[in-house]
C-alpha cells in the first residue's frame, strides 16, 4: 500500500521507516527505530533520488509504482551507496529498465563491488558543480566525501532549492507519519537521536562536513532533505549551526559529564558525591553515566555534547576497567577535541588507571586539558576525601567560569 507524502507540489518523500532493526549497522542500538527516506520528483523526466534498505524495498516499490502510475522511471540519482540507503538498487534497476544511473565515480565502483548489475542502463557519471535538468527542475552535485562515505554527493533542486543531503543532517528515529521537522517537537524528542547518529556515524570526518556546510552555504536553501530523519523547511539555521559545533569538536553545553564504572560502588558513590558538590556549587547541568549500562553510542554523543568529562574508574587487570577504555578507545576514534578533563581512580591495591587514564587522554587525543586534581580511592573513600572532592568540585566550576589560568 502508498505510503509517501508530498514534499513540495512535485516531490514525494517515498521512503518507509524501520522498527524492527535493533542494531543500525550493528553496533549502535535504535530503540526509536531509523527511517530510510528516498524521494521521487516527477518532472518532465521522473527522478528517484536515493532508494532504501533492503527490509524497506517492497514499501518503496509500491510507493514508486503509484505515484509513477503507469510512467517509466526515467532518472535514479544515488547520492549516498551504502547499502541502508542502496540495497534496494537492484530491484530498481531490474523493475525500471531504462533507468539511467547518475553517481559519483566512486558510486558505480561501489555498485560494481556490491555487485549490482547495470548492464543495459546508462551510468551518468557527475564530478563536482555539474549540473542536469529534468525538465523544470535542474539539480546540481556537490562532492562530499567521507560525509559519510567516500562516494558520497549531495544534489540541489535550484527550482524549489532543495538539498538532497544525503546522510548529513540526519538522524536515529523513525518518522511514522511526522516528515517535516515542524510537525514533531524535534529538541524534546529528537536532538540526542540527532546527536547519537552524527558523532557515532559522521563525527570523526569533522573537517569533511565543515567542507560541506561551507559547499552548501553557497546554496539558497529552503529545504533539507536527509537520507534519515526529518525534511527541515523551517529553523534550518539551528540545525545547521548544531553540526557546525559537532563538526568543529566545540561543546554544545558548557557542562559535566561524570562517566563512571563501578563494580561494587564505591566508585559510583566518589561520582555521585562530586555531582551533588558541583549542583550545589549552582552547576545543575551535571549528568552521571554508568559506562557498564549505557551504550557506548550514548557515551560519545554525550562527550560531543559537554565541556568537562570526569573519568572515575576503578584499576583492572592493572589497566584501566575495560568498559572505561572502550569509551577512550571510541573517543579516539570519533576524534572527540577540545573538552576538559578530571580524573578520580580507584584501586585496593596497585593503582594504575588514573596514570593509564591521563596519558590516553594526553597522548591519543587532541587538544584537550586536565585538571591537576586527581582524586585517588583505595577500595572506598571515607570522609577524609571530602575535602579532597570539594578542591575537585571547585576546580571545575572555576574550569566552567574560565576562571582558571
Ligand atoms: Fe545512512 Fe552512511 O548510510
Amino acid at each position: 500500500m502508498y505510503n509517501g507524502r508530498k514534499v513540495t507540489e512535485d516531490l514525494y518523500w517515498v521512503g518507509a521507516n524501520e522498527h524492527r532493526l535493533a542494531l543500525f549497522e550493528n553496533i549502535h542500538p535504535i530503540p526509536k527505530g531509523v527511517s530510510y527516506n528516498a524521494y521521487l520528483l516527477l518532472d518532465e523526466n521522473s527522478v528517484l533520488v536515493d532508494a532504501v534498505d533492503w527490509s524497506a524495498c517492497r514499501q518503496l516499490m509500491e510507493n514508486i509504482q503509484y505515484l509513477l502510475n503507469g510512467r517509466a522511471l526515467d532518472y535514479l540519482i544515488i547520492n549516498h551507496m551504502e547499502p541502508d540507503h542502496g540495497a534496494s538498487i537492484q530491484a530498481i534497476l531490474k523493475e525500471y529498465p531504462n533507468v539511467k544511473v547518475i553517481g559519483s565515480v566512486k558510486t558505480f565502483m561501489l555498485m560494481r563491488q556490491f555487485g549490482f548489475d547495470m548492464e543495459g542502463h546508462e551510468a551518468i557519471q557527475v564530478k563536482e558543480g555539474d549540473s542536469y535538468s529534468f525538465g523544470n527542475h535542474t539539480f546540481s552535485f556537490s562532492m562530499a566525501p567521507m560525509v559519510h562515505w567516500p562516494e558520497v554527493m549531495v544534489s540541489f533542486d535550484h527550482k524549489d532549492n532543495v538539498l538532497f543531503s544525503a546522510d548529513a543532517f540526519g538522524i536515529f528515529g523513525a518518522l511514522d507519519g511526522k516528515l517535516f521537522n515542524d510537525e514533531m517537537d524535534f529538541e524534546r524528542e529528537f536532538l540526542d537521536e540527532a546527536r547519537r547518529y552524527y558523532t557515532n556515524i559522521v563525527g570523526k570526518y569533522g573537517p569533511h562536513v565543515q567542507s560541506l556546510l561551507k559547499k552548501a552555504a553557497k546554496y539558497p536553501i529552503k529545504m533539507i532533505a536527509p537520507l534519515h530523519g526529518p525534511v527541515w523547511r523551517s529553523n534550518i539555521e539551528w540545525f545547521v549551526d548544531k553540526h557546525d559545533k559537532w563538526s568543529r569538536y566545540e561543546a554544545e553545553e558548557e557542562a559535566v559529564m561524570i562517566a563512571y564504572a563501578s563494580m561494587y560502588g564505591n566508585t559510583e558513590t566518589v561520582a555521585q558525591v562530586l555531582a551533588s558538590k558541583l549542583v550545589e556549587r549552582g552547576i545543575t547541568n551535571v549528568k552521571l553515566y554508568d559506562v557498564s549500562n549505557t551504550h557506548v553510542s550514548q557515551l560519545i554523543s554525550e562527550s560531543f555534547r559537554v565541556s568537562h568529562i570526569v573519568l572515575a574508574s576503578p584499576t583492572y587487570n592493572m589497566g584501566i576497567y575495560p568498559i572505561m577504555y572502550n569509551f577512550l578507545h571510541d573517543m579516539k576514534e570519533l576524534n572527540l577535541q577540545n573538552r576538559t578533563f578530571a580524573i578520580i581512580e580507584n584501586g585496593s591495591w596497585a593503582s594504575k588507571a588514573g596514570d593509564l587514564m591521563e596519558q590516553f587522554v594526553k597522548e591519543e587525543l587532541k587538544n584537550m586539558t586536565i585538571l591537576d586534581e586527581r582524586i585517588c580511592i583505595a577500595s572506598s573513600a571515607g570522609e577524609d576525601k571530602a575535602l579532597e572532592l570539594d578542591a575537585m568540585a571547585d576546580c571545575i566550576v572555576a574550569s566552567l567560569k574560565g576562571e582558571l589560568a
